[in-house]
C-alpha cells in the first residue's frame, strides 16, 4: 500500500533513472518479489529490487522463487497469483518477468550496506527487534547513507526509527513511513 500510494506517485514526479529498492533481511524472498509484482502492476518498468539476508539458506530459497500453496495462500490475492506465478508441482513459481527485476545477495546488516547504488526505498521489516538500541541506531544511520535524499524507509508495523536521527517519520494512510531528510528541507 505504501509503495503504491506514496512511493510510486512520488517516483513519477521525480525525473530520470530507475527506481531502486532494497529489501534488507528479506528472508525467503516474498518481500522483494511482491515489491516487483506491485511495481509491474503499477506500470513501472524501469526498476530493480535487491534482496539481502544474512542466511545463505533463506537466500537459496529466495533465488529458487518457489512457494508452497500454503505460503501463497498467506496474503497473496488470487489475481496477483494468476498474473505473476506459474504452477510448479504442488506449489507455485515466480514468473521470469518478475525475477528479471530482482537480485539476491548475502549481506549482514552489521556490515556497511551495499554501496554500489543509491536506493529510493529500503524495506527493513521485522529485523531491528534482534538488536539493542545502539545497534539499531547504527544500522539506521548506515542505511541512510545509501538512500537518496527524500528516499523512504519502511519498517515493520510496530517499529519506528528513533527521533533525532536521519529519518523523519511521516504518517500516511494506513501506516507510518520514514523519509530521509533532504538537506535544506526541500524534497
Ligand atoms: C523475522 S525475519 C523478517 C523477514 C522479512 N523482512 C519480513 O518482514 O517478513 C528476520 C530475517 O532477518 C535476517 N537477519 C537476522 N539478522 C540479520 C543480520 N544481522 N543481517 C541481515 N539479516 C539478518 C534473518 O535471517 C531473517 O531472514
Amino acid at each position: 500500500v505504501l509503495l503504491r500510494d506514496v512511493v510510486v506517485p512520488e517516483s513519477r514526479r521525480r525525473p530520470g533513472g530507475p527506481l531502486r529498492v532494497w529489501s534488507a533481511a528479506c528472508s525467503t524472498g516474498q518481500e522483494p518479489y511482491s515489491v516487483a509484482m506491485t511495481l509491474l502492476d503499477e506500470g513501472v518498468r524501469d526498476f530493480s529490487v535487491l534482496g539481502t539476508d544474512l542466511s545463505r539458506e533463506v537466500l537459496a530459497r529466495a533465488r529458487e522463487g518457489r512457494y508452497s500453496q500454503l505460503e501463497v495462500n498467506r496474503g497473496l490475492p488470487a489475481p496477483v497469483l494468476v498474473r505473476h506465478f506459474s504452477r510448479s508441482g504442488t506449489g507455485w513459481e515466480v514468473a521470469a518477468a518478475v525475477r528479471a527485476h530482482v537480485e539476491f545477495r548475502l549481506h549482514n546488516l552489521l556490515d556497511p550496506p551495499p554501496r554500489d547504488r543509491q536506493f529510493d526505498v529500503v524495506f527493513l521489516r521485522n529485523v531491528l527487534i534482534y538488536f539493542d538500541a545502539a545497534t539499531r541506531r547504527d544500522i539506521l544511520t548506515r542505511v541512510a547513507r545509501v538512500v537518496r535524499p527524500g528516499g523512504f524507509l519502511v519498517l515493520g508495523a510496530a517499529e519506528t526509527a528513533p527521533p533525532g536521527g536521519p529519518w523523519e517519520r511521516v504518517d500516511v494512510p494506513r501506516g507510518i513511513i520514514h523519509r530521509l531528510a533532504v538537506p535544506g528541507g526541500r524534497s
